[in-house]
């Protein structure tokens, strides 16, 4: 197997040793300046309920929970490997209660509807299968006026990188925004972006409406 191709596969879904060891570690650094940025415009209140999907490692759930007080976060990630290390980064708030991590596919799991005040997701865009199933399903489980945050790099940047296209669908800034809004849920849609020092740092940002 070509290396962009096993590469490409680890990214969408971390296993074994490479999962574990590497990818944790590339996550870990090459995404922290995202989830930081994205965490920021997430804009947290102490009650919110928060669902992170593909959470891998974690991390951004561990930040999260410290500005939680009454509210709680779930993080759903595929990767048996992701999510070992996820429940080990954030044992005692899992005792707690105030986090919960489900080893899933999100297009799969049966989440309950209108539960969510806030709904982020970082780097996993370009692995829908079925984008139009997915964010209609994350619409469905955003309360009315609830908020959205999706970050990604836009393909110009991802191009640069050696990726197998028949693992990564890659978008511009414009192919998010249709993409949320065909879904006739979101309101007030909009792209924040951040200078980086590789790839610029993109958030899709909606509100899903009152009906
Ligand atoms: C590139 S990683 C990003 C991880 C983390 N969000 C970050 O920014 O470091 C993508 C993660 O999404 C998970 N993932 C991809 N598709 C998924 C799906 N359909 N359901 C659940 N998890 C998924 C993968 O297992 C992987 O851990």
């Amino acid at each position: 197997m070509r290396f962009s191709k096993f590469f490409s596969k680890q990214a969408k879904k971390p296993s074994g040793l490479y999962g574990r060891f590497r990818m944790s570690k590339i996550f870990d650094k090459g995404n922290l300046e995202m989830n930081t940025y994205a965490k920021q415009i997430l804009d947290i209140n102490p009650e919110d309920n928060i669902l992170e999907i593909g959470c891998g490692t974690g991390m951004l759930i561990k930040e999260i929970s410290r500005e939680l007080e009454t509210g709680v976060i779930d993080g759903i990630d595929f990767s048996k490997t992701m999510v070992s290390i996820a429940i080990k980064n954030n044992r005692s708030n899992i005792k707690n209660g105030k986090v919960h991590i489900h080893n899933a596919d999100f297009d799969k799991f049966p989440f309950q509807e209108n539960i969510y005040d806030k709904i982020i997701s970082i780097n996993t865009i370009y692995f829908w299968e079925n984008p139009d199933f997915t964010i209609s399903k994350i619409l469905k489980l955003l309360k009315p006026n609830g908020k959205l945050v999706i970050g990604f790099h836009i393909k110009e940047d991802m191009n640069k990188m050696d990726l197998d296209n028949s693992i990564f669908r890659l978008y511009t800034k414009e192919e998010v925004v249709i993409l949320l809004g065909d879904t006739g849920k979101l309101e007030n849609i909009t792209i924040e972006t951040k200078d980086s020092c590789s790839k610029c740092i993109c958030c899709a940002i909606g509100e899903r409406n009152k009906k």
